[in-house]
């Protein structure tokens, strides 16, 4: 079985023959020969959906779909315009007027705000958890879907997505796992029973900041069917541009993650001992309440590229910070390789209601940092100097 990297890189197995080329072309054509002229039949992409016009399925967009399937351990995966379009195809796809879906109340506040609204079609959402005991004691037959994140968004808690995906096998429903800030490096949700992974492609697979895209990795084929006519339905597929810098981006994902994991780790280490910050979030920490879960579930020794902390002088000194921070950047997105400083209550977390907020920590003195692959010392310099001026 080829190894984590090694399918990063060749798991697309695309070879030009003709030619000689390894790497992957960028197909811009939108058409298709249709009918295939030589045969007098539809033409078929490797998977055996018809390929004839690119909102339904694309030569660039497939090679990084094969990647992705084989990182995450599917027998299939599915490549959208956005990580919201993906969670917009599924929910269309899988939710009827009546259904109940659960997510976890922390995740990314577009997640959930789009499921509340769905209310309008009869779909009820309940919001429960993050704590994984919580969960599952509200995981029942009633439960049509329920969504968690592996780490979630902002605080970087663990959940246990093994008793998450036994509870669900027990009562019947299905797991979907956003796996965007664990990625298939650290943890494979659908090796204990998920039904799909997904990731907003922005962030860790691509890897640079440079593109918008999603994906949904899963080993069911009649599923496969049901969300790929949602995707031509919807016209949520990946553009092949942003494949082709998805596929580039894939192909460098360890070596960035394990990088960016290892600085997070030193930063976390260094914020903790910080007369200015009151709190630090991170797995990694041996006093984090989520390290044993991160531990248990997670087969690399990382704990991924970003953490949270809570700045003491409240709101002034949290925005002085995002004002001043030089090497890193203020701004709302995480994964790539710039470090990025984020103030969750209004980006990530803007969307969820104040009482909710209030009960997960998300206060007005918190900041998410994604560590990206500058120096570390000098983002642990750029860190010490503005904190020394608030
Ligand atoms: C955990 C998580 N899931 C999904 C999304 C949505 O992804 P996109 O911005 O690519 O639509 C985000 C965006 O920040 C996210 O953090």
């Amino acid at each position: 079985m080829p190894k984590f990297s090694t399918d990063s890189i060749h798991g697309h197995d695309y070879y030009d023959e003709q030619i000689g080329a390894f790497k992957v072309p960028l197909y811009l054509s939108a058409i298709f020969e249709h009918p295939d002229r030589r045969t007098g039949e539809a033409r078929k992409s490797d998977r055996g959906f018809e390929q004839k016009y690119s909102r339904e399925e694309n030569p660039t967009v497939r090679a990084f779909e094969r990647v992705l399937a084989k990182l995450e351990k599917g027998s299939e995966a599915l490549a959208f315009n956005s990580g919201m379009g993906t969670i917009a195809t599924v929910y269309l796809s899988a939710l009827a007027s009546g259904d109940t879906i659960i997510i976890s109340k922390e995740s990314y506040g577009t997640t959930q705000d789009l499921a509340l609204n769905l209310s309008k079609f009869g779909v009820k959402t309940i919001l429960a958890g993050p704590e994984t005991d919580d969960l599952v004691a509200k995981i029942d037959r009633r439960v049509s879907l329920v969504l968690v994140e592996t780490i979630t968004n902002p605080l970087v808690r663990v959940v246990d997505v093994k008793e998450v995906a036994r509870r669900c096998r027990e009562v019947g429903t299905r797991l979907i796992v956003d796996n965007t800030f664990a990625t298939p490096l650290l943890y494979r949700p659908l090796e204990v029973g998920g039904w799909l992974s997904i990731h907003s492609v922005t962030k860790y697979i691509s890897g640079h900041n440079d593109m918008v895209g999603g994906v949904l990795a899963l080993n069911d084929s009649m599923d496969l069917v049901d969300l790929w006519e949602f995707r031509r339905r919807l016209g949520s597929i990946m553009s092949p541009f942003e494949a082709f810098l998805a596929l580039r981006g894939v192909s460098t994902l360890k070596v960035r993650f394990e990088t960016q994991s290892k600085s997070a780790m030193a930063i976390a280490e260094f914020l903790h001992e910080h007369p200015k910050v009151e709190s630090v979030y991170y797995p990694g920490l041996e006093d984090s309440p989520y390290h044993k879960t991160a531990r248990k579930l997670f087969s690399a020794e990382l704990y991924g590229g970003v953490l949270s902390f809570k700045v003491k002088g409240g709101k002034s000194a949290a925005t002085q910070l995002l004002k001043e921070v030089k090497v890193i950047k203020p701004s709302p997105s995480l994964g790539g390789t710039e470090s990025l400083l984020t103030y969750p209550l209004t980006s990530a977390s803007k969307t969820m209601s104040p009482a909710v907020r209030k009960e997960l920590g998300i206060g007005e003195n918190l900041l998410r940092l994604s560590v990206g692959l500058e120096d570390v010392e000098d983002l642990k310099d750029d860190l010490a100097q503005t904190l020394k001026r608030t």
